[in-house]
């Protein structure tokens, strides 16, 4: 697909599991534009770092390295360098590296045209952290989705439950808190809501209620 800089697009930035990645998708579905998972691509990052034993607070061999990625997005499929990573960067521990590979400069530096390329007709949706204050601060319509910690790991909990593993609660909601920190209190496009994002707080709303608010605000930025 080529690159279209006219084309519209909405971000969806907020923290580990404030329903992102669902809402994303079913934006993306609704209005037939594109998708961009920008945390796919720190997952693959950090998983393709430590199939290569390198460090992930080490700079320039991470930046190096990832001058060497082809990344393929097929649907829910990733494909890197024609290994399917699919199912280990969704883990709970790759999260977790993500979030520090995603604290150096240098990473983020690496991969922000191939974030950009995204935009195309007829419009994107994008799914991060900063998408709204680096990656496209252009954009005309701005979601920061939050939830509390604790209804963020409740429904990581029931979403890995119904998956049959065991988990534990007080577990998640520490891990959660540890990647909230990690994530607003870098130096580098910490997580926070743009000036001009509308700010929806899902700890009390369906998915249904927060897709609607999602699509006026679209419609109020495009019309
Ligand atoms: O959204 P996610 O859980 O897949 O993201 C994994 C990590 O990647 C997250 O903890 C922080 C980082 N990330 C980021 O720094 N910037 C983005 N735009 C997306 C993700």
């Amino acid at each position: 697909m080529p690159y279209d800089p006219h084309a519209p697009i909405v971000t969806i930035d907020g923290p580990g599991g404030s329903g992102k990645g669902t809402l994303s998708s079913l934006v993306a579905t609704k209005l037939g534009w594109h998708l961009l998972d920008s945390g796919a691509l720190y997952r693959i990052v950090a998983v393709s770092a430590q199939a290569q034993v390198i460090d992930l607070n080490d700079e320039s061999p991470l930046v190096a390295m990832i001058s060497d990625l082809q990344i393929a997005f097929t649907g829910d499929k990733v494909d890197v360098n024609g290994n399917n990573l699919s199912d280990i960067i969704r883990t709970e521990e790759t999260g977790a590296a993500a979030s520090k590979v995603a604290a150096l400069p240098g990473v983020r530096d690496a991969i922000l045209s191939l974030q950009k390329s995204f935009q195309c007709a007829p419009g994107l949706v994008a799914d991060g952290r900063d998408m709204g204050t680096v990656v496209f601060p252009h954009s005309k319509a701005k979601i920061f989705l939050d939830a509390s910690a604790e209804a963020r790991a409740d429904r990581r909990y029931k979403q890995l439950k119904n998956k049959g593993l065991s988990v534990n609660l007080r577990d998640l909601l520490e891990q959660i808190q540890e990647r909230d920190a990690r994530d607003r209190g870098r130096a580098v496009a910490p997580l926070k809501p743009a000036a001009d994002a509308l700010i929806i707080d899902s700890t009390q709303m369906t998915i249904e209620e927060v897709l609607e608010t999602i699509m006026a605000e679209v419609a109020r930025g495009y019309r």
